[in-house]
């Protein structure tokens, strides 16, 4: 069974395909055969009878008076036996008494008791094969072989004769002899069809389930967009439906935990963006402060700018920074009416110092008290970026931020002299991790190119709008709106 078990299952089934078959093959031959033979004999026997008969018609003499048996006509007998000499048949009769009347070319059978007893009760017998004795002319051999029958003749009630009439079996035995050759050689072809048919029988399991293993193999090594083609709806066929659904299963799971990855991945560096605005400014006030460069006056308002954006970070770590929120891609946004003019206010002093390092020059035109409905944190978030960009980008310039109250919404402009930007550039700067030109990599700042993919997502959380302007060495301009709670509701309502 093990070595059975090792053998290459192609080679087991044809093994067993050529078996079944030879072995039926083998019975059929055998049995047909038999029949065959016996057949051969039976016709033989009824051909002998029909011969026995008729001599026995031919030559028999009854008493002309009671018509009882009174012997065989020798002239008629002789002419029989010639006749059938010509067709190597042979016989002999017997009276009553076991004596012989007659034999045709010396034929001498050899008739036992029981076979006697047989014949008194009236029965034929039969003999397949024997070697009685028979004259050298007609015989082959000395032993010739030969079937023969015996038979009674009765005549009112009793036994007055028996004739027994043989053939030789050489005939017989040439047919059976070819029968067999034929049947040889008609098994030969057979197994060799047998083989062949087995053979691309086999193959076209063992392929299938080859083409299996193989796609097995690919997804082994992490290929899940392989399918099979199904051909067929046997088991194979069931198999490989469950493989296909199996590398579906594994292709989403494998998406899932992918897009997972890209979605955290993503998550980290916009809060990692967005937490560097605030350690940036706390960390030029505890400079200022360790240097003593700021003014006693403005040092209750330093603190309380610094105790601002703490808060604010607690709050981004508290809300935001949860694996919860990272995994269903959630912002957390809580929108409220507030004092913009304040915000930019505070904004304009955080980045004064990076402004100053530029050489620029921050103008801010609000109005007191100006409105904006946002969430607060967002929005601070939005204006730093924008307005740090616009430092970034501009040496030695002007850069006028504006507020307006709108119709439907709040109104927010950055307008800078810098380099600017041309309009394939523009076209582009909403990506994320897109820079405009690529050797600018001032670590000190974190530029990454994250900024503005972070402030488009952030306005179009509020349904609102940003649209930029931009010429090279001319400078660019930033609009953001901001509609407010009504058309914040129904975003669909056109922005100012
Ligand atoms: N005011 C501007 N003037 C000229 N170019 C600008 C201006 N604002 C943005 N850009 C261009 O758009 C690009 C993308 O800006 P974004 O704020 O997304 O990235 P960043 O400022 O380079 O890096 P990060 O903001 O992540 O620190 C910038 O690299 C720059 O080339
Ligand atoms: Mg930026």
């Amino acid at each position: 069974m093990t070595k059975l078990t090792k053998m290459k299952l192609m080679y087991r089934l044809m093994l067993s395909f050529f078996t079944i078959i030879v072995i039926l093959m083998v019975i059929l031959s055998i049995s047909f055969i038999k029949v065959t033979n016996q057949s051969m004999y039976q016709d033989t026997w009824r051909q002998l009878r029909q011969d026995a008969d008729s001599l026995v018609e031919d030559s028999i003499r009854y008493d002309p008076v009671d018509h009882s048996f009174a012997g065989f006509m020798t002239p008629a007998l002789k002419a029989d036996a010639r006749l059938l000499s010509h067709q190597d048949v042979h016989f002999a009769i017997y009276g009553k008494n076991q004596e012989q009347l007659f034999a045709s070319n010396g034929f001498t059978p050899t008739i036992t008791a029981a076979k006697w007893a047989k014949l008194e009760k009236g029965e034929t017998v039969y003999v397949k094969m024997t070697t009685p004795r028979l004259s050298k002319q007609v015989a082959a051999t000395n032993m010739p072989r030969m079937t023969e029958i015996i038979r009674p003749y009765r005549n009112k009630n009793k036994l007055v004769a028996v004739v027994a009439i043989a053939t030789f079996v050489s005939p017989i035995e040439r047919n059976m002899h070819q029968i067999k050759l034929n049947l040889v050689v008609a098994l030969l072809f057979a197994g060799l069809m047998t083989l062949l048919v087995s053979y691309f029988f086999s193959r076209s399991i063992t392929v299938r389930i080859k083409r299996l293993r193989e796609l097995t193999h690919q997804v082994a090594r992490g290929n899940y967009d392989v399918r099979l083609r199904i051909l067929g709806n046997d088991e194979i066929g069931d198999l490989g439906r469950s493989f296909n659904q199996m590398t579906a299963s594994l292709q989403s799971s494998h998406d899932e935990i992918h897009s997972q990855e890209e979605r955290r991945r993503q998550f980290m560096a916009n809060a990692a963006h967005e937490m560097r605005t605030p350690l940036t400014t706390i960390n030029g006030i505890l400079e200022g402060l360790q240097y003593d460069v700021i003014p006693e006056e403005d040092k209750q308002h330093s603190i309380e700018l610094m105790q601002n954006e703490t808060k604010r970070l607690i709050r981004l770590v508290n809300d935001n920074l949860n694996y919860e929120k990272i995994r269903t891609n959630q912002i957390s946004m809580e929108r409220k009416l507030f004092d913009a003019a304040a915000v930019l206010h505070n904004l304009k002093e955080q980045l004064g110092k990076k402004a100053r390092a530029q050489g620029d020059q921050l103008e801010l035109t609000v109005p007191d008290g100006l409105l904006v409905y946002a969430d607060y944190d967002r929005f601070v978030q939005i204006m730093f970026n924008i307005i740090q960009n616009a430092i970034q980008f501009t040496e030695n310039g002007v850069i006028k931020i504006s507020g307006q109250q709108r119709s439907h919404g709040t109104q927010f402009v950055v307008q800078d002299n810098g380099i600017g930007m041309t309009p394939e550039q523009l076209d582009n700067i909403w990506e994320r991790y897109y820079k405009a030109d690529k050797s600018r990599m001032n670590t000190k700042y974190g530029e990454s190119g994250l900024g503005l993919a972070i402030v488009h997502q952030l306005v179009q959380l509020h349904s609102g709008k940003i649209t930029v302007t931009s010429a090279p060495g001319k400078g660019s301009t930033f609009t953001i709106f901001f509609p407010n709670s009504q058309t914040a509701l129904h975003p669909h309502q056109s922005a100012d």
